[in-house]
């Protein structure tokens, strides 16, 4: 295993009617911007819930932050941030609240153009505006990291960045709040945080026998949940374990002292850029393809999938290897989720998608830097 320092300051409220909860999180003097999207938390009754727990408290608030949420839209809270004198921000909705709301943190109290959190490996930063996060679709795990992910539509980017400064101070997940996700956002939701942990699982076998068990345990619960979530079920508990899971993905701990790969979600937030589809979509159309053609150097972590996740021991390696994608996609295709980028009628420029991601470091991608340009439109190819 390798050395790691593992931090995770968050705290988290998980459970039925926590958000009433929040007055004990909040000091009664702190001025709040409340953050949210196109309007799925004033439907669902999750607004009504803060809208109660902070009462006496002094509230503005920043609606429209879209799905993958936008620079321009967000340097517009950033200034009521500044004017305001904005102590918390509290972000109520998905990955894209949480991340837009984690940029907005830091972009306030950073002198520099803002683009360079996105973009520039060496920017200093300080501080950052507290964070609180009510989340309402288990996917990303932006509730519990400190990762976050900005578009800037007006020059087509999709970028990443990750900063201590922006842990939540604390996160409430109610599995009651995502009664209301549509079919789309369900099926995004399981398929995110499986290839989240396939990320950091299916890299080197470096005999992480506690990382290991734990990345399958939250495979398997998302392929034991998956289909009874896509359909809607409205049980608490089933809810429960796939938001948990979800959680889990990618809070950090199934990832220390072990090698990340992150390949699939570069080349997915490209796709993303440039033809619009969801981020989950992207994941699903890649993730297959890349192990493939990434098959040697992951057939040791392939085999573990195959033989502890899918259950295929009885096979020759190589078999159990091409039946455990097999067998993913098949997973995929059950949760009524696609697989091809001809699927959703692309074709795709991979010269453009390969000059974009390759655009602001020119590093390989993939946990042996040995995903290339090449090895990038290769993958492309087979996923078309
Ligand atoms: O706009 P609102 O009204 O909030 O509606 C949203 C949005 O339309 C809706 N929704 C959310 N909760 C709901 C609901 N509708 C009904 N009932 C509810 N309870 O769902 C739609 C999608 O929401 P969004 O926040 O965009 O989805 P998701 O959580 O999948 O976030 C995707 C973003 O997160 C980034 C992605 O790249 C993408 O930009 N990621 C962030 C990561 C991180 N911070 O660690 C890691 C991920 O790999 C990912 O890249
Ligand atoms: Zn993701």
């Amino acid at each position: 295993m390798h050395n790691f320092t593992y931090y995770n300051p968050v705290k988290v409220l998980f459970g039925k009617g926590q958000i009433q909860q929040l007055g004990q999180l909040i000091s009664p003097n702190a001025k709040i911007l409340l953050t949210y999207g196109g309007g799925s938390i004033k439907a669902n009754g999750v607004y009504q819930q803060v809208e109660q727990a902070l009462q006496g408290y002094k509230v503005i608030e920043f609606a429209g932050i879209e799905a993958n949420p936008d620079y321009d839209t967000l340097m517009k809270a950033v200034e009521i941030c500044r004017s305001e004198k904005i102590d918390l921000i509290l972000a109520v909705g998905g990955g894209s609240i949480i991340d837009g709301s984690k940029f907005i943190a830091l972009a306030a109290k950073y002198n520099g153009d803002a683009w360079d959190i996105l973009t520039k490996a060496d920017a200093i930063f300080t501080e950052a505006i507290d964070l609180g996060a009510i989340l309402t679709l288990p996917a990303t795990g932006s509730e519990m990291n400190s990762g976050a992910v900005v578009s800037r539509r007006s020059i087509g980017a999709k970028q990443a960045f990750m900063n201590p400064l922006v842990f939540p101070k604390f996160a409430i997940l109610d599995p009651e709040t995502t009664y209301s996700l549509p079919k789309r956002q369900l099926q995004n939701g399981i398929v995110d945080p499986f290839i989240h942990v396939t990320e950091q699982y299916l890299t080197t076998d470096i005999n992480s026998s506690i990382q290991d068990g734990f990345a399958e345990a939250v495979l398997k619960t998302l392929i034991n949940v998956g289909q009874d979530i896509v359909n809607g079920t409205q049980d608490y508990d089933t809810r429960a374990n796939w938001m948990w899971a979800a959680t889990n993905a990618l809070n950090g701990i199934i990832g220390i002292g072990v090698d990340h790969d992150w390949a699939t979600h570069m080349i997915g937030h490209e796709l993303t850029a440039a033809y619009g589809l969801d981020h989950g979509q992207t994941l699903a159309i890649v993730a297959p393809q890349l192990w493939r053609q990434q098959s040697n150097n992951k057939s040791a972590k392939l085999l573990k999938f195959a033989h502890n996740v899918w259950g295929l021991e009885n096979n020759h390696p190589d078999v159990a290897i091409k039946q455990a994608i097999i067998k993913t996609e098949e997973f995929f295709h059950s949760l009524g989720v696609k697989t091809k980028l001809a699927d959703y009628g692309i074709t795709v420029d991979a010269e453009k998608i390969v000059a974009n991601l390759f655009k602001y470091s020119s590093s390989n991608l993939g946990e042996h830097q040995n995903i290339d340009a090449t090895a990038v439109k290769e993958i492309l190819a087979m996923a078309q």
